[in-house]
């Protein structure tokens, strides 16, 4: 038996802090990330290549020692250096699949899914390994693949190896980095359930890494997302896909169309305030304040603008622009317009059936709620630190 009750799970990060001595200018790494995760979570980290998320992991893991900062799960520490506390990573009962999940080719899928128990601390008997062994290949539908050799079997068995190798000490904390990143396309979204509902039913604490939006959207309870070492937002899919902090975190997740302007008057926070883009006079969502004058950069997704024939009776309460369609895409589940408005080049997404094409006049409709803006940190004179 190695259960543990619930309050024994939650995990706390704090101040972690790994930077890598070589490096230039911008030494790689992770810099002062904290979060705390409830017992069950599935928490992602989110952010482009070298954003410092597999080095995250890996300080959590027991691979990499921290410069600073504290881990802690539950009422065990793992990782103090105040205390002189650095728990060995064979004692902190971590799964961990690799962004390179690394099934050992010269052995079965049975021992490799055994290997953990087989180094483990604790030791374990051989119908102990067995059942153990047999119960996560189960719960990765694998149980009739155990003799076969894992150098025959196609990238997702492969994958579902890695999975049940991983959980199989059965962890109080798993940790996958980008597991699904060397699957194609629609294996990785069946792999995605399958993941989650893995997951759900095991209730372990999860750490999740993808640079991969939807998959982060979709997945999670909550998402840091990261960038150049720090953690520059963390809230539910809703608050960074909604709610953005910052231009980057608009842009990394999900796509959105991205324009400099001049605040009109002075914005105060949480407010909705008037700004000029080119020629266009637009209405804003701020979460922080602008100074009248001051440059701003204002974020609308392609799905929240609809396109209208320009002789449409425009609503005073939205935003809207003429323009011209430039160029349409289609993608099965939706049309992609590119739209010319008075030098501004602007994405629609518009549904799959629409008829729009090339040369049509269109009156562009957007409402300010889903008009993000932000005050540009040189101009505001509020200078994020240098870290
Ligand atoms: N052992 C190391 N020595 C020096 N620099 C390192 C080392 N490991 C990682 N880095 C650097 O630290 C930064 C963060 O690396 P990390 O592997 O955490 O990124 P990542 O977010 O996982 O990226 P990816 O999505 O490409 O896997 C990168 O700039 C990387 O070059
Ligand atoms: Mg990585």
């Amino acid at each position: 038996m190695h259960g543990m009750s619930d309050t024994d799970r939650s995990l706390e990060v704090s101040g972690l802090t790994k930077v890598y001595a070589q490096g230039g200018p911008n030494p790689g790494g992770v810099r002062d990330a904290t979060f705390s995760l409830p017992p069950g979570a599935f928490f992602t980290l989110l952010g482009p290549s070298g954003c410092g998320k597999t080095t995250t992991l890996r300080c959590i893991a027991g691979l990499e020692t921290p410069d600073s900062g504290t881990i802690r799960l539950g009422r065990r520490t793992f990782f103090d250096i105040g205390k002189g506390v650095d728990v060995p990573l064979n004692r902190r009962r971590i799964g961990m699949v690799f962004q390179s999940y690394a099934v050992w080719p010269h052995m079965t899928v049975f021992n490799n899914v055994a290997f953990p128990l087989r180094v483990s601390k604790t030791r374990f008997g051989h119908d102990e390994i067995k059942r153990l062994v047999m119960k996560a290949l189960a719960s990765v539908d694998l149980a009739s693949f155990a003799d076969r050799s894992a150098t025959r079997l196609s990238g997702g068995q492969q994958q579902r190896v890695a999975l049940a190798r991983a959980i199989v000490l059965e962890p109080t904390l798993l940790l996958l980095d980008e597991p699904l990143s060397n699957l194609d396309a629609s294996l990785r979204e069946a792999m995605r359930v399958e993941l989650k509902r893995l997951q759900e039913q095991m209730g372990v604490t999860t750490i999740y890494v993808t640079h991969d939006q939807a998959e982060a959207l979709e997945l999670s309870d909550s998402i840091a997302v990261m960038n150049h070492g720090k953690i520059v937002q963390l809230g539910s899919p809703d608050d960074v896909y909604f709610r953005p902090q910052d231009p980057f975190i608009a842009s990394f997740v999900g796509s959105t169309n991205l324009f400099s302007a001049k605040a009109l008057e002075a914005i105060s926070a949480k407010a909705v305030g008037t700004v000029m883009a080119g020629k266009w006079t637009i209405k804003c969502s701020f979460a922080s304040a602008a100074a009248a004058s001051g440059n701003v950069r204002i974020s609308i997704r392609p799905e929240a603008i609809s396109l209208h024939p320009p002789s449409l009776s425009r609503d005073e309460a939205l935003n809207h622009f003429t323009g011209t369609v430039t160029m349409t895409r289609f993608s099965g589940k939706s049309r992609r317009c590119s739209v010319e408005a008075a030098g501004l080049t602007i994405q629609v997404e518009a549904g799959a059936d629409a008829q729009w094409q090339e040369g049509d006049e269109v009156l562009l409709a957007f409402s300010p709620k889903d008009t993000i803006g932000f005050p540009d940190a040189e101009s505001s004179g509020a200078l994020t630190s240098a870290g």
